[in-house]
């Protein structure tokens, strides 16, 4: 038995690491290991993409929407735009608790969405509504798909964060589908 695991069987504590970063603070020991804190921020750096992804497509519509429900759509395109611009932010954050860096270039966007970009040609009202409700859905499929990992890490921070996201995500799916309904 070594010194340092006798003296952590004596104290009662379990043996810490006493590497250089670990006196200088900055390794996590936060109590989710590093493979399922990496796995998780890969995760989030998926819905960060598909969020980032969709905020600008909803902007772009709110710019660019035409026709007879112009004041609706452009209103409520604001509105949604406005809350996935403030969702990124906690999301990117999320990742760098877990030790991750958050990607934040378009380059990274493009590579980890599950949505494409906004077509180049502004589509006519309903279409974008459309592109809208697949989106919403598509950014909710991501958000579900980390949770067996939050949950088996006991990562409730995230878990907690993906449950705000999914009842967004979901409740303005059913808003922008109720649109295309007669
Ligand atoms: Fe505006």
């Amino acid at each position: 038995m070594g010194k340092s695991m006798a003296k952590s069987i004596a104290t009662g504590k379990a043996k810490k690491s006493s590497s250089a970063d670990q006196r200088a603070g900055t390794t996590i020991n936060i109590g989710i290991g590093e493979k399922d804190r990496q796995a998780i921020a890969s995760g989030l750096s998926r819905l960060l993409a598909d969020t980032y992804t969709l905020y600008l497509t909803t902007h772009n519509f709110h710019w660019n929407v035409t026709g007879p429900m112009f004041n609706t759509l452009h209103a409520m395109f604001m509105t949604q735009y406005t809350e996935l611009w403030g969702a990124v932010d906690p999301i990117a954050e999320r990742i760098r608790s877990l030790g991750s860096p958050a990607p934040g270039s378009y380059a990274q966007f493009v590579e980890l969405a599950s949505i494409k970009d906004a077509p180049i040609k502004p589509p006519k009202a309903m279409e974008m509504v459309r592109i809208l409700v697949d989106g919403h859905e598509a950014v909710a499929r991501t958000a579900r798909s980390i949770f067996p990992l939050a949950d088996a890490a006991s990562d409730e921070p995230t878990a907690d964060l993906l449950t705000q996201r999914l009842t967004v995500h979901e409740q303005t799916a059913w808003m922008l589908r109720s649109l295309l309904e007669e």
